[in-house]
């Protein structure tokens, strides 16, 4: 397994490009089910998530072209409407292949994605909407097995906020008879972007980035071309490196309309930034603030964002309280800050940040994407060399993510 080896210590500065947003380009991807007409994608992230779920859509008999960031999606010769155990259990969010598949064909077989390092991740609320939409669902031997001649349009409440809950039934609702309500949806930039995307292929939507959608079912869906949103959890995490090492960076194909939460911290923690048409500029001071924060749902402090804040306050000036209230188990990248000198009390949901002068380098392991993220900034500003094992985490979310770094100044090499 490939591992990234960090000398800390020096000042990220210069300007690097953001990729397209990985989680709009997953569900966006699957929308290409609910036509028979190619769709083509713009400033599509090329991460191993994306090239996964292209995988698990040409085996089902979309047809794909990618030429870099650009891909175009043929659904109309599927004929295996099912999500293999073996595909979906590398990616979660494959279950966003249901939706579509149970809206167009009938008839889906996905298999339940499982949990992950985060937690138990259960897609209850993606079943219970189907169902209120008249599908009969059945989950057997660890598969999700959906019928349903024409899905009806329904109200729809879901019991928490859920992101890809929301995306799923959204997708649904375009080709059910009549109008669906989903209430209590989420409201997230990249399910905006989902409905942007359906409504360029014909769909009728209203309410997306509200708490409630309206969809109004049609009989079908026609091709499109459209550009995925820039990626904000990638943003902020540049940021937050370049806050930690005292760092000027420019960051360009992205925007800070969709990052203010996570701007005011930064500016909490006494950054300096700077909003432009579609770039973000960041100033750090030379002693970071620590900064207390609770994640919650759009367009609160993003979950996605936790992890490298708690790298950043491993090393500002204070104690920073961290509650985490979307995921049971969002937390692993404590331990391993700890092994880097980090002073971090967990009790249940909260985690006491105290910051330090400084961080050691030392080996160190990945769990999940974001924790990964969180290793990397600390190893930019720990002193000496930190190596972080089971980079795949990384390679799944952060495209070129060395040659990015580097293009700042930082010292990382891949050691395969
Ligand atoms: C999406 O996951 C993102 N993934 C996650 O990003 C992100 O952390 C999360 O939303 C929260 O913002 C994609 O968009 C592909 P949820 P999702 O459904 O949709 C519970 C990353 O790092 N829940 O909003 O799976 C669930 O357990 C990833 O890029 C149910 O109980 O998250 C969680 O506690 C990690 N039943 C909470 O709701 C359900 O049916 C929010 O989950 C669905 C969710």
């Amino acid at each position: 397994m490939d591992k990234l080896l960090i000398e800390g210590g020096t000042r990220l500065a210069g300007e690097i490009a953001i990729s397209g947003a990985k989680n709009a380009a997953l569900p966006i991807l699957c929308a290409a089910l609910l036509t028979k007409e190619p769709v083509t994608f713009t400033n599509v992230p090329r991460l191993n998530d994306i090239g996964t779920l292209l995988r698990l859509l040409e085996q089902m008999g979309v047809k794909v072209e990618r030429d870099g960031d650009r891909v175009t999606l043929d659904a109309g010769g599927v004929a295996n409407p099912v999500a293999p155990y073996e595909l979906v259990k590398t990616m979660r969010a494959s279950i966003l292949v249901l939706g579509p598949l149970v809206a167009r064909f009938g008839s889906a077989k996905v298999s339940l994605p499982g949990g992950c390092a985060i937690g138990a991740r259960p897609v209850d609320q993606h079943i219970k909407g189907l169902q209120a939409m008249g599908a009969t669902v059945k989950v057997e031997h660890g598969y999700v097995n959906a019928e349903c001649p024409r899905l009806k349009g329904a109200r729809l409440f879901t019991d928490m906020v859920t992101v890809t809950g929301t995306e799923n039934l959204m997708m649904a609702a375009c080709l059910a008879d009549g109008e669906t309500v989903i209430e209590n949806a989420a409201r997230e930039p990249e399910v905006v972007d989902l409905a942007n995307c359906l409504v360029a292929m014909g769909a009728r939507i209203s309410g997306a980035g509200g708490d409630v959608i309206r969809i109004q079912g049609v009989k079908e869906l026609h091709g499109a071309t459209h550009r995925v949103m820039p990626d904000r959890i990638e943003t902020g995490t540049y940021l937050c490196a370049a806050a930690v090492t005292g760092g000027e960076v420019r960051l360009t194909n992205t925007s800070s309309s969709y990052l203010d939460a996570v701007i005011d911290k930064l500016m909490d923690a006494g950054c300096e930034v700077f909003s432009e048409r579609d770039a973000i500029r960041l100033k750090a001071p030379a002693r970071l603030q620590a900064v207390s924060l609770r994640t919650a749902p759009y367009p609160a402090f993003p979950t996605d964002m936790q992890a490298q804040f708690m790298a950043l306050n491993a090393v500002a000036e204070g104690t920073a309280v961290i509650r985490e209230t979307i995921f049971e188990n969002r937390f692993m990248h404590a331990v391993e800050l700890q092994r880097l000198g980090a002073d971090i009390r967990i009790d249940g949901n909260t985690a006491f940040v105290k910051g330090v002068a400084g961080l050691q380098g030392a080996t160190v392991m990945a769990t999940d994407l974001r924790a990964s993220a969180s290793l990397v900034i600390a190893g930019l500003v720990a002193e000496g060399s930190t190596i972080i094992e089971r980079i795949y985490h990384l390679d799944r979310g952060y495209e070129n993510l060395e040659a990015k770094l580097a293009a700042l100044g930082a010292r990382v090499e891949r050691l395969k």
